[in-house]
């Protein structure tokens, strides 16, 4: 099932007298269980296109539709929960807050949501950690997690909400080989559950581990394809 669209979404910003066309139209079908990668060098507009799909950007022309709700008709209060509700992100440096526990990082969209307990805030950071096999290091402080931890760890904050959809902003730009692997294969594995897990990058070695892999040049989408044994 579609779980998010762009269509004809082209996005410019304004900047001192000159436009810069950042994404030219564009259509793109997001499925539920699928891993797509959006591949392209920077400045192509993958950080564009990905806040598009997160709703954190409007288009200039055209459409966003997310979870069955078109952005432009959204008023503040549903975009609100849009975004806490539908949309998981997850970015190149994890924004941890360091005096806090990973599972106190995980549950704190939840606590700024304030309609739950602490307790149960806490409880469902436990079960978001699991999910990404890090239930032992509940208690640890950021400081105290590798590289690949933290970004579980921020991983697991973007699933405590239990979005449909995850949009990685190059996730594993600061990793090293080992925790590279073991990120790429938690995301799958998410896929595998029935999320959307939209990665943009600009490293083909997440190639393989995509279902689908679009290329991004110069705000255009290039090509479909399906082979992924780059
Ligand atoms: N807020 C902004 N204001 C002006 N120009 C921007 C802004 N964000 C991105 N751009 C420009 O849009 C183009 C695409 O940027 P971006 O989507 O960040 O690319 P990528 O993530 O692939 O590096 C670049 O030329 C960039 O300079
Ligand atoms: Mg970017």
């Amino acid at each position: 099932m579609t779980i998010a669209r762009l269509q004809s979404a082209k996005k410019e910003y304004q900047t001192g007298g000159t436009v810069v066309t950042a994404l030219h139209r564009t259509d793109l079908e997001v499925q539920e269980g699928e891993v797509l990668l959006i591949i392209g060098p920077s400045g192509s507009g993958k950080t564009t296109l990905l806040s598009l799909l997160g709703c954190v950007i409007y288009p200039t022309e055209g459409t966003v539709v997310v979870d069955g709700r078109e952005l432009n008709r959204l008023n503040d209060r549903e975009l609100a929960a849009l975004r806490l509700k539908v949309i998981g992100f997850v970015f190149q440096t994890y924004n941890l807050i360091s005096p806090l526990t990973a599972e106190e990082n995980v549950a704190f969209p939840l606590l700024l949501d304030g309609r739950i307990s602490r307790k149960e805030a806490l409880g469902r950071a436990r079960e978001a950690l699991a999910k990404v096999n890090l239930s032992a290091k509940c208690r640890s402080l950021p400081r105290q997690l590798s590289s690949g931890e933290q970004q579980r760890t921020a991983i697991a904050r973007a699933l405590v909400t239990d979005p449909p959809i995850l949009l990685c902003d190059e996730p594993t730009a600061a990793l090293d080989e080992v925790s590279f692997d073991r990120v790429m294969l938690e995301l799958q594995a998410l896929a595998r559950q029935g999320k959307a897990v939209v990665i943009v990058t600009h490293d083909p070695r997440l190639k393989p581990y995509a279902d689908r892999v679009i290329t991004v040049v110069g705000g255009r989408v290039l090509a479909a394809q399906k082979d992924t044994n780059e």
